[in-house]
């Protein structure tokens, strides 16, 4: 189908970057934004809507006439938002309520991946700080706790700290123990119709806030791919031993899993395993993975919400690499800065190779000022990674945001060649 009209809804850098690949597909005749940010607001008509509002969203498709809705995170499709505009007679790209509870329960996931036989960390549902403690003591460290509910990639701990574990699944509630995976983190997005699979060329994220991975983790500091130390055959293994049996026991328990089928891995000394599932695609990696996309992304995304994926063809990539770098505000993850304001250089216009997506972004009059924790992110695409970090980082260089930061050292290492190539999966 062409002549589409596509209604993204979100307000992150991840929506910022949905819409502007989207509207790069010359199938796209019109790309609506709710409720977006300043940056969408800029380059898109835009709509106030509240994103967790099954039936405000269903109306507004409706009313724009869009044949395609795309729901960017997680809150919208744990609510049901997508139900709410298939029950209009509107395509969706986002699973159902209940086949997002992969990403809403860890709990959930781990039922799944363990019915399916996934490959993933041996791990413990615990409600009391004494199942917790036994848990703990039983994987040894380092210890891993992680909220069993949504968290926006905050809810987990990695320490050795056996207090501050202790302490963090008591603010949590419910929570899953689980035993460490060693070995790099590569997020893999697999775009499905329920049946059928297609992946997007992997990348890795950097979750921590700190340089040199030190500090909390984040919804995510930057990006890059792709990744030079991936061994040959990633892709295929993940399909084969993570996606196909994914699909197929959603599909048995009567839920397919249909949108945006997000696979944390790490690949371990012992082989590949799945850190987490997410029901959305990733942010900030979508950034850097879109960036090199030359399959039209609205007409994959429309067959993907009508059951036609097993008629696209592979997807095709720009044989560059790409680096997303994010702009956080001061105090970041705990507790943001807000209202700095923000000038420099391609806020609004990208220049050749380099764009910046809006995240946590508002307008005080004329102004662009920091709103939420990731304010922007800084995406350079170039012929290797190395120069795709150095554009990243120069355009930032020319950003004026005293309470902003940003880690230095993103892609640093797989551009120098230090991440060892993994061999066994
Ligand atoms: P999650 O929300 O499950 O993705 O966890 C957030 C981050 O915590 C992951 O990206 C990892 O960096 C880290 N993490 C989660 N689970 C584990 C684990 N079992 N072993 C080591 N690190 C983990
Ligand atoms: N970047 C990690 C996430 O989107 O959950």
């Amino acid at each position: 189908m062409t002549d589409l009209t596509v209604l993204v809804v979100g307000s992150g850098g991840r929506e910022h970057a949905l819409a502007l690949a989207i509207a790069a597909d010359p199938g796209v005749a019109a790309v609506h934004v709710a409720p977006g940010n300043p940056g969408t607001w800029h380059s898109w008509p835009s709509h106030a809507v509240d994103q967790l509002d099954g039936p405000a969203v269903a109306a507004l498709a409706t009313e724009i006439g869009a044949d395609l809705v795309v729901i960017g995170p997680e809150a919208p499709l744990v609510a049901g938002v997508a139900d709410s505009v298939r029950a209009a007679g509107i395509a969706c790209f986002g699973p159902s309520a209940e086949a997002a509870q992969l990403e809403g329960s860890k709990q959930f996931a781990k039922d799944v991946m363990m019915a399916a036989g996934v490959p993933t960390a041996a791990s413990r549902f615990c409600r009391t700080r004494d199942e917790v403690a036994k848990a703990l003591d039983e994987f040894g460290p380092p210890y891993v706790v992680k909220q069993d509910g949504l968290a926006a990639g905050k809810g987990v701990i990695v320490t050795s700290d056996r207090d501050a574990a202790l302490d963090h699944a008591q603010a949590c509630g419910d929570v899953v123990v689980e035993e460490y995976l060693d070995g790099p983190e590569v997020s893999l997005f697999v775009i499905t119709d329920g049946a059928v699979g297609l992946p997007l060329q992997p990348a890795q994220d950097f979750k921590r806030v700190g340089e040199g991975d030190a500090g909390p983790n984040t919804g995510g500091m930057g990006a890059y791919t792709p990744l030079p130390w991936a061994p040959d055959g990633l892709v295929d293994a993940v399909m084969e031993r993570v996606v196909a049996p994914t699909l197929a026991e959603m599909a048995l328990r009567g839920t397919p899993f249909a949108g945006l089928l997000y696979v944390g891995l790490a690949l371990t000394s012992r082989g590949l395993r799945v850190v987490e599932f997410n029901a959305r695609f990733g942010d900030p990696e979508t950034q850097a993975v879109l960036s090199l996309l030359t399959s039209p992304l609205g007409q994959v995304l429309h067959a993907a919400a009508t059951g036609h994926l097993a008629d696209v063809g592979p997807l095709a990539w720009r044989d560059e690499s790409a680096v997303v770098v994010v702009a956080a505000a001061e105090g970041y993850p705990a507790a943001p800065r807000t209202g700095g304001a923000i000038t420099g250089p391609r806020l609004y216009e990208s220049d050749d190779n380099v764009h910046i997506v809006h995240a946590g972004t508002a307008l005080d009059g004329e102004t662009l000022v920091a709103a939420g924790g990731r304010v922007l992110g800084v995406v350079a695409t170039g012929p290797t990674l190395d120069e795709a970090r150095h554009d990243a980082y120069a355009a930032l260089s020319q950003l004026d945001f005293p309470t902003g930061f940003w880690r230095t050292d993103i892609a640093a290492k797989a551009a120098a060649g230090l991440i060892p190539p993994v061999t066994s999966l």
